[in-house]
C-alpha cells in the first residue's frame, strides 16, 4: 500500500514539541497563538464556512463583490461566484495603492559564478519595479496576440522573469502552464498539445551547477514534435549558443523594450481559470490541474499568512526553495506570499553549488526568517555534514517548513536542532497540486509538533480517514485520506477531461474528495501520512506515475514489457526501480541499462531516470495477467514481506528475480 519505508519508526514516535517561546517573541506574537484559539476557530470554519471565508476574502481587493461565498457540491463546488477580481492586482497593485510601492517584493539570488566566494548575483524588485516589469511583459504578450483565455506555456529557469511572466499572464487573464525546466522536449510538446497553447516563454539557458541547461534547445526540439507553437519568447540569461527562427522566436528584452509600463488588470470572474499545472496520475498521461481565480487566491493568501506567520513591516524575509515549476512555487513563492507583503526570496541554483553550504550562506546574507524546503533536501544536507550549516549564523531563522513527502523523524530532528537551533517551530505541511494550498499543517504559534506528523487540518478543511464505504476508521488504523467538504483552493477540473476528474477524485467514495494517500490519525488527533494508494511514487518530493515511466521504457525498441515500482532511497525518499523484459535480438548488458536510463530521461526528464534497472525473462503476474507490483517492491527493496503469492502464475519468476545480482 505504501512506498514509504518509515512507518515503523513513525509508529513509535512520542516526542512532542510545543511552539518555542522565541517564535512568539521575535515576531511580536503569532496570529494563532494557542490550541484553544485553533479549536475555536476551526469549529467556526466548519459550522460557518461562508462567514469564515467571506471575512478572509474581505482582506483582499475585489472589483465586484461576490454573490455567494460557496455554492454547489463536489465535484462542482464554486467559490465567490459573481465576484470579480484579479490575482496580479492583489499581488502588486494593491500594495502600491496602499502606499507600499517601495517595499521589497522579490529578492532574487542568481547562481554564483565560480570563484565569487559563494555570493551570487542579487536583484531586488520592489512592488513598483515588479509593476513596471509585469505591465511591460503583459503588453508584450498582447502584442503577440495573446488574449484572455489563451494558455501561455512557460518553460524557464528560476529567474525573476519567470515570476514576472506568471504575474503578467494573471494580469491579462491568460492562464499559464508552467513546465518545470527539468522536463524533456517530449514533455513540453505533450503539455502544449493538451493545453492547445501557441505561445511559449523560455530562456536561452538556465544555470545549474555551473553548467547551462539548454532550455531553448529543448523548446526547439518540441516544435519538431508539435505544430502548435507559433511564438517563442526568449529571456537572455546564459548567452549560450542557440538556434534562431526569425518567424517564431523573439527576445524578451526586445519585445518588452517599447511597451507601455501600464497595463490594466483584466477583470476576472472568481471562477475564471488562473492557471493549469500538469501533474502525474496513475495512467501514462499527465493531467492538467485547473485552478481558478478567487478561491485559490484567498486560500493561498490565508495559508501563507497563518502557516508561515507572515508579517509585513517587520524584518521578515521568507524563502521557499521550491522551483516555480511545481505547485509549491506557484502557491508559496508567488501567489500566496506577495499579497502578504513580505519579501519572497527566489534562488536560481542548486543547494550544493559551488559548496554544500550554499543555502546557509544565503540564509545568513539575506537574514532569512522563514525557510520552507523538502525532506529530500534535508536528508541530503544531513549527509553532507553538520559543518556546512555550522559555518553560518542562522539565528535569523524563526520558522522552518517542509513539504512534498513524509519526513523521517531523524531528518526532522536534525532540521530542528542543526538548522533551527532547537528554537524554531517546524511546519510539516501536507497538500497536493490539486488542493492548491496547505491542508494538514501545524500552526506555528499553536500546534505542538511531533517528528513525522503533519498534525491538524487547516481551517475549513474537513479531513478524515475512511474505509472504502466512507465510514471513519478507528484511531491509529490506516485508511484513505479524504476531505468531506469543499475548500476554496480545490482544483476545479482536469483540463479537457471531465470524466477523469470526476472518477479520480470523487468516483470512489461518494461525496468526498479522495486524496490518493493513505494515512492514520493518532490518539492526539494528529495525522500521519503513510503513502500513496495508487501507482504514483514520490521521488524527491515530486510526483511520478509509474505508468509514465513504463510507457517510456516500452517506447524503446529493446523493451517489450516493463514494470516500475518505488524502492526506499536514502536521499530521495523513494527511488525508481524498473523491471524490463527484452525483445528478441536484445541481450541484457550494462550498456543497454544506461541506454534505457538515458532514454527515460530524454522522454520525460532526469527526475524519472530509474535508480535500479533489472532485466528479466518474465514479470510476476496473476493468473488473470495483472503484474504483481507488491512482489516487485519486495524484490527491489531486497526484503521479503512474506506476501500471499497464491495467485502468482509462475512461481519461478520471483525466485529468478531474487537470485540475480
Ligand atoms: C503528494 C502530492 C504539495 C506540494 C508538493 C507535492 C505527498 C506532500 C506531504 C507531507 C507526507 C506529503 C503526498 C501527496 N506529500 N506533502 N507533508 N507529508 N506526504 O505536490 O506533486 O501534487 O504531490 O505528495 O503523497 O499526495 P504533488
Amino acid at each position: 500500500m505504501s512506498d514509504n519505508g518509515n512507518i515503523e519508526s513513525i509508529l513509535h514516535e512520542d516526542r512532542i514539541f510545543p511552539p518555542p517561546e522565541k517564535f512568539n517573541d521575535r515576531i511580536g506574537g503569532a496570529y494563532i497563538n494557542s490550541m484553544e484559539k485553533y479549536d475555536e476557530m476551526y469549529a467556526r470554519s466548519m459550522e460557518d464556512p461562508d462567514g469564515f471565508w467571506g471575512e478572509v476574502a474581505d482582506q483582499l481587493d475585489w472589483f465586484e463583490r461576490w454573490d455567494t461565498v460557496s455554492s454547489g457540491a463536489f465535484p462542482d463546488a464554486k467559490w465567490f461566484e459573481g465576484g470579480k477580481t484579479n490575482v496580479c492586482h492583489n499581488c502588486i497593485d494593491r500594495q502600491i495603492n496602499m502606499g507600499h510601492g517601495d517595499d521589497t517584493a522579490i529578492i532574487w539570488e542568481g547562481e554564483p559564478t565560480i570563484g565569487s566566494g559563494g555570493s551570487g548575483e542579487v536583484r531586488t524588485l520592489t512592488y513598483h519595479d515588479l509593476h513596471v516589469e509585469v505591465c511591460k511583459f503583459a503588453n508584450a504578450l498582447k502584442s503577440q496576440g495573446v488574449k484572455k483565455g489563451d494558455v501561455v506555456t512557460i518553460y524557464m529557469g528560476m529567474v525573476p522573469e519567470l515570476a514576472i511572466a506568471t504575474l503578467a499572464c494573471a494580469r491579462i487573464g491568460a492562464p499559464h502552464s508552467v513546465i518545470f525546466g527539468g522536463f524533456s522536449s517530449q514533455a513540453i510538446a505533450d503539455r502544449v498539445e493538451d493545453a492547445k497553447s501557441k505561445v511559449v516563454v523560455t530562456c536561452d539557458g538556465s544555470w545549474r551547477r555551473g553548467k547551462v541547461v539548454p532550455l531553448k534547445y529543448n523548446v526547439d526540439a518540441a516544435t519538431e514534435l508539435t505544430d502548435l507553437i507559433e511564438k517563442v519568447i526568449v529571456v537572455k540569461r546564459c548567452e549560450n549558443e542557440i538556434a534562431w527562427n526569425d518567424e517564431r522566436d523573439i527576445w524578451w528584452h526586445e519585445v518588452c523594450e517599447n511597451q507601455e509600463d501600464e497595463c490594466p488588470c483584466e477583470s476576472m470572474d472568481a471562477e475564471d481559470m488562473l492557471f493549469l499545472l500538469y501533474t502525474s496520475g496513475s495512467t501514462g498521461k499527465p493531467k492538467g490541474i485547473i485552478h481558478t481565480t478567487g478561491g485559490y487566491m484567498v486560500y493561498t493568501y490565508l495559508t501563507s499568512k497563518w502557516v508561515f506567520n507572515l508579517r509585513p513591516d517587520t524584518d521578515q524575509v521568507y524563502w521557499c526553495t521550491a522551483d516555480i515549476g511545481w505547485i509549491t512555487g506557484h502557491s508559496y513563492i508567488i501567489y500566496g506570499v506577495l499579497p502578504n507583503r513580505v519579501p519572497t526570496l527566489m534562488y536560481e541554483g542548486a543547494p550544493n553549488f559551488p559548496e554544500p553550504d550554499r543555502f546557509w550562506n544565503i540564509v545568513e546574507r539575506h537574514k532569512v526568517t522563514q525557510f520552507y524546503t523538502a525532506p529530500t533536501a534535508i536528508r541530503a544536507f544531513m549527509k553532507w555534514g553538520d559543518e556546512h550549516p555550522k559555518k553560518h549564523d542562522l539565528s535569523s531563522l524563526n520558522l522552518l517548513g517542509t513539504v512534498g513527502e513524509p519526513i523521517n523523524p531523524e531528518a526532522w530532528m536534525w532540521y530542528r536542532e542543526i538548522i533551527g537551533g532547537s528554537n524554531c517551530p517546524i511546519v510539516d505541511t501536507w497538500w497536493q497540486t490539486e488542493t492548491g494550498g496547505q491542508m494538514l499543517t501545524p500552526l506555528p504559534g499553536a500546534t505542538p509538533t511531533t517528528p513525522g506528523s503533519c498534525t491538524r487540518p487547516f481551517f475549513g478543511v474537513d479531513a478524515a480517514i475512511v474505509q472504502e464505504d466512507g465510514t471513519e476508521v478507528d484511531t491509529n488504523s490506516g485508511g484513505l485520506l479524504v476531505v468531506r467538504k469543499p475548500w476554496p483552493g480545490i482544483l476545479r477540473g482536469i483540463f479537457g477531461d471531465r470524466d477523469r476528474f470526476v472518477d479520480t477524485y470523487f468516483g470512489r467514495i461518494d461525496g468526498m474528495y479522495l486524496a490518493g494517500d493513505s494515512a492514520r490519525v493518532d490518539e492526539n488527533g494528529n495525522f500521519w501520512i503513510m503513502g500513496r494508494i495508487d501507482d504514483v511514487i514520490n521521488v524527491s518530493g515530486h510526483r511520478l506515475g509509474t505508468m509514465e515511466v513504463e510507457s517510456s521504457l516500452v517506447s524503446h525498441e529493446s523493451v517489450v514489457e516493463a514494470a516500475v515500482v518505488g524502492v526506499p532511497h536514502e536521499i530521495k525518499g523513494t527511488g525508481i526501480a524498473a523491471f524490463c523484459t527484452l525483445a528478441g535480438g536484445f541481450e541484457p548488458s550494462e550498456e543497454l541499462k544506461q541506454t534505457l536510463r538515458k532514454h527515460v530521461a530524454n522522454e520525460i526528464g532526469a527526475i524519472a531516470k530509474p535508480d535500479m534497472l533489472k532485466f528479466t525473462d518474465a514479470l510476476p503476474k496473476t493468473r488473470s495477467g495483472k503484474i504483481m507490483r507488491r512482489l516487485l517492491r519486495d524484490v527491489a527493496a531486497g526484503t521479503d514481506s512474506k506476501q500471499d503469492i497464491t495467485t502468482l502464475e509462475d512461481f519461478t519468476v520471483i525466485a529468478k528475480l531474487r537470485a540475480e545480482d
